[in-house]
């Protein structure tokens, strides 16, 4: 079922290499950012919600507790084998309301107008056509149900500036929130709310908010990028010259070391929320 378009399968393949570490550190990351973004969308008893780009289940999991066992939730990923981890957490957890499907949430596949709830954390700057893909999106709402999408906002400026380091490597064709995920629509909240009403969504609002991560020290760091997105782009550095990146990238860092010895980094989530007419 997955789509053929290029950008996909090669988001695809990198998810379905991340797959088994995805979301399994000790770094609050995805759960904190999913669980608000539910907050947000508040399903209730008996809806149906489909969690887009479901990855390990970091918002399946609160939307199958919202709507419970008389209401539905899908979850659908591009990558096959994050479906395969996922199906086997929601059977260890007894999740009998959840259905997990390999591919993309398309009206032609999935139905149209079949959703009280539409959430997709942390996804769509990874896809190569993000206004014909919530476009479709919207369509599997039915009148008056929600949508939600997180996206990323700035970090602070000693992670830009560790970042910058690693990034001036990055493919200029690269699908990823660091560097396609941060400008155009993914550039401010404003253009956010203006590409979900563009989609079709009324009654729109995109914030901030801002999420700490606090790690031991550089090692650590490039240790947890390596199990998010943000691995293609260390792999796409040539591996002799990974080692001295790193090291800039380290020294940046120090910038955000705190009294307690430890580094303190803070990303901007957005989330961005709207409604089907
Ligand atoms: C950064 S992960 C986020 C996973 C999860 N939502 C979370 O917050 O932990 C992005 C996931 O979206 C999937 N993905 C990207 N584009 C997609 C699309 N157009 N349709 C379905 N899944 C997609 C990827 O395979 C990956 O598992």
């Amino acid at each position: 079922m997955t789509d053929s378009h290029p950008g996909r399968v090669r988001v695809a393949a990198l998810f379905d290499d991340l797959a088994p570490r995805y979301d399994q550190g000790p770094v609050p990351w995805f759960r904190p950012i999913a669980a608000r973004l539910v907050d947000l969308l508040d399903p209730q008893p008996g809806d149906r919600a489909l969690d887009v780009g479901a990855g390990r289940g970091a918002a399946t999991f609160p939307l199958a507790e919202a709507v419970g066992a008389t209401g539905r939730v899908v979850a659908v990923d591009l990558s096959p084998r994050m479906c395969d981890l996922l199906r086997t957490s929601v059977a260890d957890a007894g999740a009998a309301q959840v259905e997990v499907v390999v591919g993309e949430a398309r009206p032609g596949t999935l139905g149209a107008s079949q959703f009280d709830v539409v959430a997709a954390s942390l996804v769509l700057f990874f896809d190569p056509e993000p206004a014909a893909t919530l476009s479709d999106w919207m369509r599997l709402l039915r009148p008056g149900g929600r949508i939600g999408l997180t996206t990323f906002g700035p970090v602070d400026d000693a992670w830009t500036a560790a970042e910058r380091r690693v990034l001036a490597h990055a493919p200029a064709d690269m699908l990823d929130v660091r560097t396609s995920g941060t400008r155009g629509v993914f550039g401010s909240p404003s253009a956010m709310a203006g590409l979900l009403e563009q989609c079709g969504a009324i009654e729109v609002g995109s914030h901030d908010e801002p999420l700490e991560v606090t790690l031991p020290d550089a090692g650590a760091w490039r240790a947890w990028t390596m199990t998010l997105g943000m691995r293609q782009i260390w792999e796409s550095i040539p591996p002799p010259r990974r080692e001295e990146v790193f090291v800039a990238a380290a020294t940046e860092l120090e910038g955000a070391r705190g009294a307690d010895g430890r580094l303190h980094l803070t990303q901007q989530v957005r989330y961005t929320v709207g409604r089907a007419p």
